[in-house]
């Protein structure tokens, strides 16, 4: 067995040690979008620390416990904080969570984050669908040793953000009376924000959103073939030159103001969601 199969293991073993809930749906709670973990009537919560080989986050607004419990009549893990490229870790270690939640038993995954909007008729409050991504991080997490039990070694990436899901998500936005854009996400390492011209080359090359996560996950997601679906927190519009600095807080802040927007759209998403596929 690989290293990374019985890091895998031993994580999801510690884990079953606290609960015997299988879950259906992992959640990946983005930079301010954390509170919904709040909202899971938990059976268990560990702090990422508690988990072997879990890497822990650093970032302030990215608070690290994994939450499995019931939310809207589904058994849920969510990952209430995520680890990024810039804090240092290597794009296997970003996804080990990813993989751990699928050994437990999740077949589908809710991933979001906050992002920059691109694309010029955006505005920063929107909510964004993911329709597919760039990955422009530098890396990727399938590089290495290669292990079939966790999936392809080439899995094919054409269709990354499953198409009922996306449905679904519009549908009750609509409903809802919410806007949701949606659009390609493009993520870099970071943690520097973009330049104008970098923000230039991504709006013609067809990017609409970017930020630093999400793209590592959904590969991996995929490679296990697991349903995807993303949403992205506009938490600010880039390109040109700004009035005022972009800032992690501004950032932080912003997503936080939309959050209770997300959480209608996810719940909703989550309770109507039919896991046969
Ligand atoms: N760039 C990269 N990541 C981000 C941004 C941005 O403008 N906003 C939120 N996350």
């Amino acid at each position: 067995m690989t290293d990374l199969r019985s890091g895998i293991q031993e994580a999801a073993a510690a884990i079953r040690r606290r609960t015997g809930l299988v879950p259906e749906i992992a959640l990946i709670l983005g930079s301010g979008l954390g509170a919904l973990a709040d909202e899971i009537a938990a059976e268990a919560a560990l702090p990422y620390e508690a988990i072997p080989h879990f890497p822990r986050g650093s970032v302030e607004g990215h608070a690290g416990r994994l939450i499995l419990g019931a939310l809207e009549g589904k058994r849920v893990v969510a990952m209430q904080g995520r680890v990024h490229l810039y804090e240092g870790y290597t794009a296997v270690q970003v996804t080990l969570p990813v993989r751990v939640m699928r050994a437990l038993g999740a077949g589908t995954l809710v991933a979001s984050n906050a992002a920059g909007g691109i694309n010029p008729q955006f505005r920063a409050g929107d909510l964004m669908l993911l329709t597919d991504h760039i990955n422009f991080t530098g890396t990727n997490p399938l590089i290495g040793p290669h292990d079939p039990a966790l999936g392809p070694r080439f899995p094919d990436m054409s269709r990354l953000y499953d198409a009922a899901l996306g449905g679904l998500a519009r549908r009750i936005a609509q409903e809802e009376g919410m806007t949701l854009r949606s659009g390609v996400y493009i993520a870099v390492a970071g943690p520097s924000y973009e330049t104008p011209a970098e923000i230039e080359m991504f709006r013609r090359w067809g990017a609409d959103a970017v930020g630093m996560s999400t793209v590592p996950e959904v590969i991996v997601a995929r490679q296990m073939g697991m349903r995807v679906l993303a949403v992205s927190a506009i938490t600010n519009v880039i390109g040109g030159i700004r009035a005022e600095p972009l800032t992690h807080e501004g950032v932080i802040a912003a997503a936080k103001e939309l959050e209770p927007r997300f959480i209608r759209l996810v719940r909703r998403v989550v309770r109507e969601m039919s896991l046969s596929g």
